[in-house]
């Protein structure tokens, strides 16, 4: 699907003043500061069944005007993506493999029955967006402009039906680390009273179900001073799938990289493809296999496992230093200055932010 549309422009006012956004900008967290804008295209079914988008436009942020019937009210019929908006040097603004992003939301979209939005529509409400917003987005070690593309069942219908109305938008947010403060090595839970996915379930959409679903288990995470929860398949002899909000990964001492395989309980990650291909850029096997969480114990008593991450648009690359369980916990080694993920996260970020060759012409100006 090619197909664009013309996007207008309703403009807002600043919705704070030039130093109240320099200081958000300084510091901004994950999540917690809007620009001044939001781009939008509706979808309606019509009498004659025919489907189609239109109505692309940018207008002020500022809350959604929902019926209290809207079926992603009741029957969470929505899905989402997150990418980034990276200043170079020289002003230009880029993005990072959206076209990735723009097919797997479209997969999300088919599995939740919501409508697939033309690649070019998607493309052209990030750079209508970020045109707007430019002056948000932060610099520093690891800091961009998050980008919330997302759609939603806005008809009011209580039937259980897929909806006729529907609305994509994107928002967007000042981010920095993810975990916040400097980047260091995370604890994380694990959890075994929960599970994220189960075959023929979600687990491979990008969809907001599979978030709420993971914050029971992610307060237990909380409970016992962890950051993330990481979720196992017990009908799979508990083979690692991932945690709340991203993919895992794992070194092994030498130098092989594994990562759960695809296996449609696990989101399609597009830092974890990249992950891969620069690994293997780099000469370095990588293994996309079942492992377990006894093989995680053996790896790290006998010393196999070297290095233990999280990754995604949102985490970029974080080290695990330690997976907390019920009957103890696991401690990954210190890293040392070689370590793989930090040189491979220095490289992604390299390639985001433009100081690094785009070798596999990754990057999209917007
Ligand atoms: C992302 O990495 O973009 C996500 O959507 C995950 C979420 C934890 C923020």
């Amino acid at each position: 699907m090619t197909e664009t549309l013309q996007f207008t422009r309703q403009l807002s006012d600043h919705r704070v003043s030039a130093e109240q956004r320099a200081a958000i900008l300084a510091d901004p967290g994950f999540g917690n500061y809007f620009t001044d804008h939001t781009a939008v295209v509706d979808y309606k079914v019509d009498a004659a069944g025919i489907g189609g988008w239109s109505n692309a436009r940018v207008e002020p942020y500022g809350p959604i005007l929902m019926d209290p019937a809207a079926a992603v009210l009741h029957y969470g019929q929505e899905i989402f993506e997150g990418m980034k908006a990276y200043r170079h040097a020289d002003g230009s603004v880029w993005t990072f493999r959206p076209e990735a992003n723009a097919v797997r939301f479209n997969k999300s979209a088919v599995r939740l029955a919501l409508p697939e939005l033309p690649e070019g529509v998607f493309v052209d409400s990030l750079r209508e967006l970020v045109a707007v917003d430019k002056d948000w987005i932060p610099s520093g070690d690891g800091a961009a402009l998050y980008l919330r593309p997302f759609m939603i069942a806005t008809e009011a219908f209580l039937g259980v039906r897929p909806a006729r109305e529907v609305s994509y938008r994107v928002i967007a947010s000042p981010a920095g680390n993810y975990f916040g403060g400097e980047l260091k090595p995370v604890p994380i839970w694990l959890s075994t009273r929960y599970a994220r996915a189960g075959h023929g379930g979600t687990g491979e959409a990008k969809c907001g179900g599979n978030y709420a679903a993971s914050l029971a288990a992610q307060l237990e995470a909380e409970a016992h001073g962890c950051k993330q929860v990481l979720f196992l398949d017990p009908t799979n002899d508990n083979a690692v799938e991932e945690l709340g909000g991203m993919n895992i990964f794992f070194v092994f001492a030498d130098g092989t990289l594994v990562t759960p395989e695809l296996n449609g309980n696990i989101l399609h990650g597009v830092t974890r493809s990249s992950i891969i291909q620069l690994a293997k850029d780099r000469g370095l096997q990588v293994q996309e296999r079942k492992i377990t969480i006894d093989e995680w114990r053996e790896g790290i008593a006998g010393g196999r496992i070297a290095e233990v991450f999280a990754c995604g648009t949102a985490a970029v690359i974080t080290p695990i230093g330690e997976l907390k369980t019920e009957d103890g916990s696991m401690v990954s080694p210190p890293l040392g200055a070689d370590a793989v993920c930090m040189s491979i996260r220095r490289q992604l970020l390299g390639i985001q932010t433009g100081v690094e060759e785009d070798i596999h012409g990754w990057l999209t100006r917007l």
